[in-house]
Formats: C-alpha cells, structure tokens, sequence
C-alpha cells in the first residue's frame, strides 16, 4: 500500500477515504500534496423512496442501537473512569462493534468502518458521484470546472482533504452531511425561515438549507475559509434560485463579544444584517464544531448570547460525531470532547434566569439517507428549544 505522509497535527475527515477510488485517491494525494478538490455529492432525493423499505427495516435495528447506545451514555462520565467496570467493557465492545479487519490485495491490514445504516450497499447506489477531482495546486489550474451541471441533484463542493486543526474547516465532516440529510428530510421544518449556521466550514450545510430556508446566514472565521465557502455558494446557485433563498457568508467568531462591523473585513456584518438576525432567526444550525474544550464552552456562551437576543424562540440543530480515542491518561478508550459537549448540553439546560429557558432532546435518526456517506454509530444529532422565560410564563 502506497504511504500516506501527513504532518503530527495533521486531521483528516474520513468522509472521502470509503469511495470505491480510494487507492487512486492516496496516489493523488501524495503527488500533489494538499491541493484544492471538488467534490460532488449526489442527493438521492429519489432513490430514498425507492428504498424507504430497506431503510426502514435498517432503521428499526438502528432506533434499537441507539436505545442501548443512549442509555450507556448517561453515564458516559463514570464509565470511561473504570475499565474494569461492566459498562466501561461494554461501551469499548460497542466502539469496536462496527469496525471490521479487512485485508487489501498487498495483504496490508485495512480497517473498515461499518456504516450501521447506509445506502452504500447498494450497488446502484455507489460512491461515483463523491469522487475528488482536483482543482488547483498552489494556484494553478489543474483541471477546469465541469460545464455547469444542470441536475439539481448534485452539490458541488470546493474543500481541501487533510489539513492542520487550524483548517479543519476546509474539509467536508460526516456531521455536516447528518444535518443535511435531516434538513432535505424536514424541508417543512425550515421553510421560509430565517437560519444561522455556525462554524459553517466548506458552507455544504447553509447551502442545502438553502433548499428549504428564505435566508441563511453562513459564518465562521479565517478569510480563506470563507472565501471557499462563497466559491461554493456560487458553485451551487441552481440551489438557492428555484427557492429564491439567500445564502449570505459572515464572519462570527465565538471568541468575540460582539459581531465583526469592520468595514475592511470582506465579510463583516452590517447594522441592517445584524438588526434582521435578531429580528427574524428561528433556526440555528452546526455540524461537528465540538473537538476542542475551549471552543465548545466559547460556543455555548455565544449561543447563549445569540439567543438571549433573538426576538423569537429559536431550534438549535447540532451534529456531532463521537471520536474515540485511546488516552494514556486515563487508559481506555474515552471522547473527551464529546463528554465535554454532553456536559456543556447539561449545563445549558439548567439555567434558570429571568430569560432564557432551554430545552434539550437527541434526535432519533430514522430519517432515510439522502446523501451517500457512512451514518455511522458515532453520529448524533441534537436539538436546543430556546424559550424566552417571559414567553413561557405568559403561556
Ligand atoms: C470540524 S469543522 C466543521 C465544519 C463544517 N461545519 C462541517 O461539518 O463540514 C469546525 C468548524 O468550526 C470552525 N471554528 C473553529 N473555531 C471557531 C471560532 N472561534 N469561531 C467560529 N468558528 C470556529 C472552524 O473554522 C470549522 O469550520
């Protein structure tokens, strides 16, 4: 097998490593280094009916997984502090339950995630359509766009594929098609409404709700991030058209009291923006921002901030995807970071002051797959309902 060199602080989101290319795809990628890629990825609008039998009876042993799952979680805390406990052995067999040993045809050892519900096993279905084509390196062209794509069953994204942490946003995360899928399943949940995606990245979520939603404010930090967000709003107008929607890139950084209103800053807000933010966002939305402790807690203030100001209660979406890691510190196999989020999400929940009430419920995922990807066990989704304390009381 060809080796892969990465830096120590590489990361890679893995949502490109299960396309039936991936050998080529390792080749390229050592070629030419960490160049820009277009990817495509096919909406299977259609096909989820088709196979909405299939997917219900994957479904159900799915819900039945994610009850177990869930009620190990409760105690997510205790269980990782002691190997040698019960649920400690079991939540490590149940991390281990969906990966498969696989040998390739050198004979090197590949590990497979299993996807626990997925499409994938269909053949008619494969992953074509999320093959990278590579765009640039370093600037220079390597291959033009396609011609437009008329079809509006397919979003073409701009990202790189391994980056520093600082760039993760520059790939495509797993929980960013979670939440996509569950936006083109609940299109009724969004329509006409005005939503606030935070940590946006590559902008794949904005621009599917785009489907769905009237305006959409997508925001995240680093000029050249979201430079390639606004590439990508552009790459897939046919989207935002048909729906006369608005995608509209910001700069928000959690780290910051307040909205960016620089007039240097190609991507700062202005007083009419931030008056129509507040006026009329009922939805907020977030795929896989929760990998950093700091971050998390700067994340759940400014959503705090945020929706102790909006003018209507407001539907909080989050993925998150549940990386398990083994630590020498605590000699197991722990998610720190997801531990972190689930007390944050806590946290949350039990203010109790004169103006926000919050609510907090884990999505079941027995919506069908739109889009191809790996729904693995590790994927949540979690909703936030943010009341104003004086809306409740008067009800
Ligand atoms: C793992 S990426 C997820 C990107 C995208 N939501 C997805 O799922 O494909 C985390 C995102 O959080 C953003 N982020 C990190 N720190 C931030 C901050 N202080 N303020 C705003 N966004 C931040 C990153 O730039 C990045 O886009």
């Amino acid at each position: 097998m060809d080796d892969v060199m990465f830096q120590s602080d590489t990361v890679l989101s893995d949502v490109h490593l299960h396309t039936p290319r991936k050998r080529q795809l390792m080749i390229r990628l050592n070629a030419v280094g960490q160049p820009v890629f277009l990817s495509q990825f096919k909406l299977l609008l259609n096909e989820s009916n088709r196979n909405s039998e299939k997917g219900k009876r994957n479904l159900k042993e799915k819900t039945l997984r994610c009850q177990n799952s869930n009620a190990e979680e409760e105690n997510v805390q205790e269980s990782t502090s002691d190997p040698s406990s019960p649920s400690s052995t079991e939540k490590e067999g149940s991390s281990l339950k969906g990966i498969e040993a696989l040998l390739d045809e050198d004979g090197d050892l590949e590990v497979v995630r299993k996807p626990c519900f997925s499409y994938a096993e269909d053949e008619n279905l494969s992953r074509d359509k999320v093959c990278p084509i590579i765009l640039t390196k370093g600037g220079v062209v390597l291959e033009e766009h396609e011609q437009e794509d008329s079809s509006c069953d397919i979003i073409k994204i701009e990202h790189t594929m391994a980056t520093p942490l600082e760039d993760v946003g520059k790939q495509v995360w797993r929980g960013a098609l979670l939440l996509g899928d569950f936006i083109l399943c609940n299109q009724d949940l969004f329509k006409d409404h005005t939503v606030l995606e935070l940590g946006g990245g590559t902008g794949i979520v904005s621009i599917i709700m785009a489907k769905a939603a009237k305006t959409i404010y997508c925001t995240d930090i680093g000029g050249d991030l979201l430079d390639m967000c606004e590439r990508n709003i552009a790459l897939n107008k046919r989207f935002t058209e048909p729906a006369e929607s608005k995608v509209t890139v910001r700069v928000l950084d959690w780290l910051q009291n307040d909205f960016c209103t620089d007039p240097d800053n190609a991507y700062s807000w202005s007083e009419k923006e931030i008056a129509e933010l507040h006026n009329l966002t009922t939805v907020i939305v977030a795929a896989d921002v929760f990998y950093d402790d700091d971050l998390t807690d700067a994340f759940f203030k400014m959503l705090y901030r945020i929706t102790s100001d909006l003018k209507h209660p407001c539907s909080v979406y989050l993925s998150i995807e549940k990386r398990l890691n083994f630590t020498l510190r605590h000699m197991d196999v722990v998610c720190e970071a997801y531990s972190h989020f689930r007390s944050a999400l806590n946290d949350l929940q039990k203010i109790r002051d004169d103006k926000m009430r919050y609510t907090i419920e884990l999505v079941q995922l027995s919506f069908p797959q739109c889009i191809v990807y790996e729904r693995v066990e590790q994927l949540e989704l979690w909703k936030i309902t943010a009341d104003k304390t004086s809306e409740r009381s008067t009800q």
